[in-house]
């Protein structure tokens, strides 16, 4: 029986497992797939150690930690700068990126056209650099991006080419993305003022609970997503890789989640 697992920190709260194995048992593979609470200082010496895992799902805060440890990168993994697949093949321990792919076919879903549009990203964690290089994907014309700790922005505003804005100013948009940590946590609040936008898209990386970033722009009419289908497809393209073949995504899948 194959072994694949989600490494992060925490871990207690990953869906991961639930959703795979679901998925293993459909499809008839013989795996099993748990998941496994790391350290910072123990992510090498277990990637390098567990060769008899097939594969690995990598979740906050190790993304960018395990690019140390790959011997080789897909082309998406090497533009983000962010793993969150890995396949192990023979000697090699290969990075991959599926969440880009996650987020560019959550909008894909709802026939977002990126042209002449501008997004405006909240936050410069891990999960920035997918968003981008999927909302590039997606032909947006010019992304902003606002974060607390500014010099994160500017970092990311160089190697991807956006406009930084201040945190606490509100800029135009047409598709607001939250990529902070804000909303983790019940009723949590960003602490922005967006009582003047309408008729928008609000974006939530955060898929449960509901944020209050969602609530309050869905009642001031706005249209709203959560992360729930991103988190989907990163996963469906994971299991894809490692198993070459695509899990359906459908209501009982979607429920899964909910429970
Ligand atoms: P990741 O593991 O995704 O990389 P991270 O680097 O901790 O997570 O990123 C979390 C994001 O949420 C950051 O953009 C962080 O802002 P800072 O760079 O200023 O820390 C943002 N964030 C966390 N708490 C916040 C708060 N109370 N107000 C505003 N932003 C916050």
């Amino acid at each position: 029986m194959k072994k694949y697992l989600v490494i992060g920190n925490p871990i207690e709260h990953s869906l991961s497992p639930k959703l795979h194995n679901y998925w293993l048992n459909k499809n008839q593979v013989d795996g099993n797939y748990v998941k496994k609470l790391l350290t910072e200082e123990k992510v090498g010496e277990f990637l390098k150690l567990n060769q008899n895992i097939s594969g690995i799902n990598v979740t906050v805060p190790f993304k960018k930690t395990v690019l140390n440890y790959c011997t080789e990168l897909t082309e998406l993994a090497s533009i983000s700068q962010s793993v969150n697949t890995i396949i192990f093949s023979n000697e090699k321990i290969i990075g991959d990126n599926t969440d880009i792919y996650g987020f560019e076919q959550s909008l894909k879903d709802l026939n977002f056209d990126g042209s002449n549009k501008t997004a405006y990203i909240l936050g410069a964690g891990g999960v920035v650099s997918s968003v981008v290089i999927a909302l590039n994907k997606l032909g947006v014309k010019k992304i902003v991006i606002s974060n607390r700790t500014k010099n994160k922005a500017e970092a990311l505003a160089k190697e991807y080419n956006l406009v930084v804005s201040d945190w606490g100013k509100i800029v135009d948009f047409d598709i607001v993305i939250n990529c902070t940590s804000i909303g983790l946590e019940q009723g949590e609040s960003l602490g922005l003022n967006f009582s003047k936008v309408k008729d928008k898209i609000f974006y939530d990386i955060i898929y449960k609970p509901k944020t209050k970033f969602l609530i309050d722009a869905e009642g001031l009419g706005n249209k709203i997503i959560d992360g729930k289908m991103m988190f989907l497809y990163q996963a469906q393209k994971s299991f894809e890789v490692w198993h070459g073949i695509k899990p359906e995504i459908n209501k009982e899948v979607i429920n899964l989640l909910n429970d």
